[in-house]
């Protein structure tokens, strides 16, 4: 049942570039240059006249979230927030029937994510869940949505249910950039054909497994981890320390590359690793900066860079290599060597990777 692989995270992980086919299949239609989702396309109008956009999640959903916030927000020029369903719930939030709320979890069951779309109903608003598993409760209490197709994901750590969640959210931020206007013909039909070059890409990314090994013998024995990204990769830092702290139970924080100076650059030492995410688009420049300050701080800096990156390359202790994308779908590349090394380092320390100490699949309670 693990078709071959020693774990069912691991097996997760290498189904990613057939799960990503499998979340677009019939929904992007790259040579009509159109996107294809029921449940948006039976609801256009409320997408099209939302005032904002309001993301509702928990743990690697929340992620995927804050993934789809700089992606809606860039193509489709809307308002987005990202809340923790936790904290959503509880907080007395202005809601209104003019917010489109976007729930995201792969379980479907995940009890604080369930009463924030109830609170979120009751003010009127419209709630659309983007689900992994068909006919889960949260896919029966939203309005209408869209699932990941990602197929059952038993691992208790989250891989292909996040970047199928990126992958409908992309679709989705599309089709409302088209809809809105807000995205030339050329532009949207450029995106199709990168993200269908997704899955590829992955398998390529996926080739790094032996050098990433590496990695994971090298600091396996650290005490702290720290993850650095930014833009649409400051929400993977995050994912990727979130792994590793719940398979490894090494410590591990993410943060915002530029946020460094303001506190965290004291924790930095000759034994502190710091995994940046520095793929040549956007924020490169800035991110090379961030490098340097930290970098003169001894830290180790293991760099995940764009194939044939050489700037990086020189200043790091280790780099890893994705191949090249728009920078919207960078995240569905600079996730993956992040899943593989926490991966390792688990496996290395003998932990047991698929049943996490204290974690439960789903959380179905507060
Ligand atoms: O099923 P959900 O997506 O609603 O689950 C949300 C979180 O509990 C989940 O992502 C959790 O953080 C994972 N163990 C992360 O790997």
């Amino acid at each position: 049942e693990k078709g071959g692989y020693e774990h069912f995270m691991l097996k997760e992980i290498y189904e990613q570039p057939s799960a990503i086919v499998d979340t677009y299949r019939g929904r992007m239609l790259v040579d009509k240059g159109m996107v294809r989702m029921a449940g948006m396309d039976d609801n256009i109008e409320r997408f099209v006249n939302a005032k904002r956009i309001l993301i509702v999640a928990c743990g690697t959903s929340w992620h995927a979230g804050l993934v789809a916030e700089y992606i809606f927000e860039d193509f489709a020029r809307v308002p987005v927030e990202v809340e923790y369903a936790s904290e959503f719930r509880y907080r007395n939030p202005i809601i209104d029937e003019n917010d489109v709320v976007i729930a995201i979890s792969q379980s479907g069951e995940t009890a604080d994510t369930m009463a924030a779309i109830k609170l979120a109903k009751s003010k009127g608003a419209f709630v659309f869940g983007v689900c992994n598993v068909v006919g889960s409760s949260i896919s029966r209490e939203t309005h209408a949505g869209a699932y990941t197709h990602a197929g059952p994901e038993i691992g208790v750590a989250s891989t292909k249910a996040f970047t199928t969640q990126i992958t409908v959210l992309s679709l989705m931020a599309l089709k409302l950039a088209k809809a809105k206007g807000n995205m030339s013909n050329t532009d949207f039909h450029y995106h199709l054909q990168e993200l269908d070059l997704i899955p590829g890409k992955i398998k390529k990314a996926l080739e790094a497994n032996e050098h990433i090994k590496e990695v994971a013998k090298k600091y396996m024995n650290a005490a702290n981890f720290l993850y650095l990204g930014r833009g649409f990769n400051f929400p993977v830092a995050l994912e990727g320390a979130l792994k590793l702290k719940e398979i490894s139970y090494i410590h591990a924080e993410g943060y915002p590359a530029a946020e460094m100076k303001h506190g965290p650059i004291a924790l930095i030492d000759e034994n502190m690793p710091v995994v940046v995410i520095a793929t040549k688009k956007g924020h490169y420049e800035k991110v090379v900066s961030n490098i340097q300050e930290i970098k003169s701080r001894e830290a180790r800096i293991i760099g995940i860079v764009t194939e044939g990156d050489t700037d990086v390359r020189s200043m790091s202790d280790y780099v890893i290599e994705v191949p090249d994308t728009v920078e919207a779908f960078t995240p569905l590349l600079t996730t993956i060597p992040l899943q593989l090394l926490s991966y390792h380092i688990a496996v290395m320390l003998g932990k047991n990777v698929d049943q996490p100490r204290n974690l439960a699949k789903s959380v179905t309670v507060e």
